[in-house]
């Protein structure tokens, strides 16, 4: 049995209501699920379901109402430097350069800088970013800064990945480009990783496994495993002709069909 990495046992989040006299929202309801080591798992559901939340909560940025997140078997009360972050925004900071975005989370944990250097150059190196490191984001083409975030959100090493809808804003293709590039990195460092999409075959080509969510109060109604062969390479998996079924069962879990008359 391989290590339990994160963990979400029974939880539940509840936002007081927004007026006075208003209804509380509860986003999600009695979440239960686990994610082993180097395990890579997509969340698929409806807008509004209660994902980013979920993420949220993993993160340590919000707390759970009710029930526990554990990472590595520790409750996660507060954001800590084992888990990482990354969001449709690249939120790179305009005034340093790539080089110095990827170096910040090191800088902020007293890296020397030699050896921030050498972290930094190996992982722009390989997000094919290296004549790039001096120049500052607003020169940078979309998918090129959603790939220095992704090296900065690898710099710190972290132990479990959350992303939420991260490549959302790209274009079909450059989005294709960044799946290979995050399947592969995924593949190659072991790292554990849970993804918030709303692109079905993004989720299959990258996952392990695949978590539906039911509408708001969001909860899990299916894990698909997905069988396919080399997971860190999802251009190939694209290519499968076991996805289309698996699309299928998706879309017909969301009720997608359903909303065409
Ligand atoms: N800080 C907040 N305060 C009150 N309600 C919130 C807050 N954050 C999210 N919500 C509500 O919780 C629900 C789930 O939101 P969210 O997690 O962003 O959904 P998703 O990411 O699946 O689209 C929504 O109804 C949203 O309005
Ligand atoms: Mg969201």
């Amino acid at each position: 049995m391989k290590k339990i990495r994160l963990e979400f046992r029974n939880v539940t989040k509840r936002f007081p209501a927004q007026r006075k006299g208003g209804e509380p929202t509860i986003a999600v309801e009695r979440l239960n699920f686990a994610l082993a080591d180097g395990e890579v798992v997509s969340i698929i559901g409806p807008s509004g379901c209660g994902k980013s939340t979920l993420l949220n909560m993993g993160s340590g940025l919000d707390p759970a109402s009710l029930g526990e997140v554990f990472v590595d078997g520790e409750k996660v009360v507060k954001p800590n430097e084992h888990v990482a972050f990354m969001l449709q925004k690249d939120l790179l900071l305009p005034w340093r350069s790539i080089r110095e975005n990827v170096e910040f989370g090191l800088e902020i944990r007293g890296v020397p800088s030699r050896e921030r250097e050498a972290i930094s150059l190996r992982l722009l190196k390989r997000c094919r970013l290296v004549d790039f490191v001096d120049h500052y984001p607003h020169q940078l083409s979309g998918g090129m800064r959603q790939r220095a975030a992704l090296a900065r959100t690898l710099a710190v090493d972290p132990a479990v990945l959350l992303l939420d809808e991260p490549f959302s804003a790209l274009d079909a293709q450059t989005k294709m480009i960044l799946q290979q590039d995050l399947g592969q990195m995924l593949g190659e460092t072991g790292k554990t990783a849970l993804f918030v999409t709303h692109d079905l075959v993004e989720a299959i080509a990258l996952s392990d496994r695949v978590l539906v969510m039911s509408q708001r109060p969001g909860r899990i109604v299916k894990e698909l495993i997905i069988d396919i062969p080399d997971r860190p390479n999802p251009m190939e998996r694209r290519k499968s002709e076991k996805i289309g079924p698996y699309v299928a069962e998706l879309m017909s879990l969301l009720h997608i069909d359903e909303a065409i008359v």
